[in-house]
């Protein structure tokens, strides 16, 4: 008794000292990097379907993949609207790339579809194992994205995954670097099983950051891995390279662009990004948003200036085109920008969010340009996620929540009008 009495006053004193002695403390303490998270080895039958997760593929149709140990394992989706009835079946394609010593295993990615609009489908991969299931976007407003980018495989990393998971949303999109492989090749089999229990209930669609680009001259192609595993609809968008395509969903047009492969105006991406966005019709798709990993909008020290010559190149298309939203990465802090154009304000530009704080191992970028330039609303260093509830055609509310404590704390908010029907988009 006398002990526990001694050690309680001896703590408050501690504590009242401590008060005294600090500086005083804002009412936020940032938190530390989680380690990389432990993947137990874990084997399954070389025939089980791992890793699954699905897309948007075209018009109604969803491109589902997974991996198999098993090279003879069928790339056959069976799926309906009730679990265990399987009413319809597609066939699939597949692929398998080698990386130095190590071999993937059988990488399937089958379409299915066509499919009604917001409707739950009951799945299975390769003719066995166990029953997924996903829920198609809606046709039209309100459509809500979960925005996470940098997310590697980290405790943050599951903490963010966790509050994805609570949030209600139709689709998730990021802005780049995903598994944080770096070479490692097993670590992209370990973060497709991290993400399955997300990615294979809504559709990801993602786009590539420099973690992706795993190039070692003459052994290995920059995105081998990437491309192999996370094919996106780009054939679907008359692209002609995985690094850049466009999708629409509800009447939102969301262009994904490549940080990391040419965009100068002589370039495929640049012919590819003018040809489609002459094609956006903003009576079926008002809102137009772009994502990309490099940020041209970026108040933080870390990566400053590197998305410049991105921006010289395409901004002007942006602007004629009148993008609403651009979502990026890379820095690992959140901030966002009023509408700009041309490194400043400009009502008739896009407004610019830098939301690179999924949880990966590196860590938080702390350090700011000072004094904050007039275009930033909001810059803070913290894990996060994002969510972009696109209610009608003319707004949308965007919040940040970020990861304090375990709890997702929403800390910036703001309703973004389109420019639909603004002078910006007069013909
Ligand atoms: C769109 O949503 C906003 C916010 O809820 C609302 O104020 C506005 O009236 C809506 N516009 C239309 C055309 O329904």
């Amino acid at each position: 008794m006398e002990m526990k009495t001694k050690t309680m006053i001896s703590t408050i004193l501690i504590s009242v000292l401590l008060s005294i002695l600090l500086p005083v403390r804002t009412d936020y303490v940032r938190p530390q990097p989680r380690k990389t998270l432990h993947f137990p080895w874990n084997p399954k039958h070389p025939s089980v379907p791992q890793q699954v997760h699905v897309s948007l593929a075209g018009e109604n149709h969803i491109r589902i993949s997974w991996v198999t140990d098993d090279k003879s394992a069928p790339s056959i989706v069976e799926y309906g609207m009730s679990p265990g009835q399987y009413n319809f079946l597609s066939q699939g394609e597949t692929t398998s790339y080698k990386y130095l010593f190590y071999r993937s295993g059988k990488i399937h990615h089958t379409v299915i579809g066509p499919l009604e609009h917001d409707t739950v489908y009951f799945y299975r991969c390769g003719g066995q194992g166990p029953e997924f299931q996903f829920k198609t976007p809606p046709g039209q407003f309100p459509v809500t994205f979960a925005v996470a980018g940098d997310l590697g495989q980290t405790g943050w990393t599951k903490s963010t995954l966790n509050h994805i998971e609570k949030c209600k949303y139709d689709v998730h999109l990021l802005p780049g670097d995903l598994s944080y492989a770096d070479c490692m090749q097993h670590r992209w089999d370990t973060f497709g099983e991290l993400v399955q229990p997300l990615a294979s209930a809504r559709p990801w669609m993602v786009t590539q950051g420099n973690h992706e680009k795993e190039k070692i001259p003459f052994f290995t192609d920059a995105f081998a891995s990437y491309n192999a595993r996370w094919k996106m609809p780009f054939e679907e968008s008359k692209s002609t390279s995985n690094l850049y395509y466009s999708f629409e969903v509800a009447g939102v047009h969301v262009v994904m662009l490549g940080s990391y492969t040419d965009y100068d105006e002589l370039s495929d991406q640049y012919s590819w990004l003018k040809a489609d966005l002459s094609k956006v019709d903003r009576k079926k798709t008002p809102w137009l948003v772009v994502l990309f990993h490099v940020p041209w909008y970026n108040s933080n020290h870390a990566h400053q200036g590197e998305g410049d010559g991105m921006m010289m190149a395409m901004e002007p298309l942006f602007y004629a085109a009148g993008v609403d939203l651009v979502l990026t990465g890379h820095v690992h802090a959140y901030e966002r920008s009023k509408r700009v154009n041309k490194g400043k304000s400009d009502p008739c530009g896009a407004v610019h969010i830098t939301i690179g704080d999924g949880g990966n191992r590196e860590g938080l970028a702390q350090k700011y340009v000072h004094p904050k330039p007039e275009w930033s609303v909001f810059r803070e260093a913290s894990f996060g996620h994002g969510e972009l509830k696109i209610v009608n055609s003319t707004h949308a509310f965007w919040s940040w929540h970020r990861n304090d404590d375990d709890e997702p704390m929403r800390s910036d908010q703001v309703w973004i009008t389109s420019l639909i029907g603004s002078e910006c988009l007069a013909e």
